[in-house]
């Protein structure tokens, strides 16, 4: 049976990895839509990042776009690992797709009201067009199937020593959303640091087809930074969201208890975990903690294969 999903993205080198991870099995995951969150870079670039990798893969899927910034105060986004554009590195063709006129949270919204089923959200950006949609519209909570979605870490933090970007960009939305009672199942840095492709492997993508080349070029400038920073590879952040729904079986996960830090000098936007044994709330988060990394490259590269082949059978047409 196939999960309608939707996914909530700043593209992003990985977020873009995950959207093609997604679009790879449409035996799985129907994706109903796709919005737009201020992130990375600023909304109009990341919008016209999506659009730029659906186009690539002729998959007119409809994108929405979010909230410019966060609930309060400025935006910071993640130009230097992304680059200027948000998505440095290949040289893609304009889009033959446009963000369509209604709003993300607003597409949201009748997304799930019209869904026969419940709808599991997918949100690899800051948390901001979620927290928006849970408090504009609380009633439609039992229309969320779950929410899977990459954003903090337990351990460490990457922006700062205790907080990851997406969560630090919108601590606000981050609270709302883990206070909301919906399932989530969180891809933080203690898994998906270790969900890294190594350089050997990209330049194994760029002897492949069109999108595995255009994914190769994507690494070869997210793995800029990542050695600036002296990373041990180069994490697949976001893909870890969609791995977990399609193959839950590779990843090591733990319930626990999560709140997110709002104040703290030093720890404003962390993912406070608490990892006694007995606890005074009852767990809200289904943290991964580890994965099959090997199994987790190879669903990559046979995804990407897929598309690989669609885009090469219909050059122009949709997929
Ligand atoms: C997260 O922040 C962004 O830079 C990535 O796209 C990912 O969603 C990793 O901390
Ligand atoms: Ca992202």
């Amino acid at each position: 049976m196939t999960k309608p999903i939707i996914i909530d993205c700043d593209p992003g080198h990985d977020d873009a990895i995950a959207i093609l991870l997604a679009l790879a099995h449409p035996e799985q995951l129907e994706i109903k839509g796709i919005t737009t969150v201020g992130g990375n870079q600023t909304l109009e670039k990341i919008t016209n990042n999506a659009l730029k990798i659906l186009s690539f893969v002729g998959a007119d899927i409809p994108v929405a776009k979010g909230a410019k910034g966060p609930l309060l105060g400025t935006l910071v986004t993640g130009e230097e690992a992304h680059g200027e554009s948000g998505m440095d590195g290949p040289e893609l063709p304009p889009s033959r797709f446009r963000a369509i006129e209604v709003g993300a949270v607003e597409f949201i919204r009748h997304l799930l009201l019209s869904s026969e089923e419940p709808i599991t959200l997918v949100p690899i950006g800051p948390l901001t067009n979620i927290a928006t949609l849970i408090r504009a519209y609380p009633e439609l909570k039992s229309r969320i199937a779950g929410i899977s979605m990459m954003g903090g870490g337990i351990a460490y933090g990457n922006v700062t020593r205790t907080a990851e970007f997406n969560i630090y960009v919108d601590p606000e939305a981050a609270q709302i959303v883990f206070e909301s009672g919906i399932p989530i199942t969180m891809s933080g840095l203690d898994v998906t640091d270790k969900a890294a492709i190594f350089d050997e492997e990209i330049a194994t993508l760029k002897t492949r087809g069109p999108v595995s080349v255009m994914v190769g070029e994507l690494l070869d400038f997210y793995s800029i930074y990542g050695k600036k920073m002296g990373y041990h590879g180069n994490a697949l952040h976001d893909p870890c969201a969609i791995a977990w729904l399609l193959q839950p079986e590779l990843f090591h996960s733990k319930m626990l208890d999560v709140t997110i830090e709002t104040q703290g000098t030093y720890t404003r936007g962390m993912t406070v975990g608490d990892l006694r044994t007995k606890t005074e709330r009852e767990p809200n988060v289904n943290v991964l903690l580890d994965v099959n990394r090997d199994a987790f490259i190879r669903l990559i590269y046979d995804a990407l294969a897929i598309l690989d082949a669609r885009v090469q059978q219909s050059p122009q047409g949709d997929s």
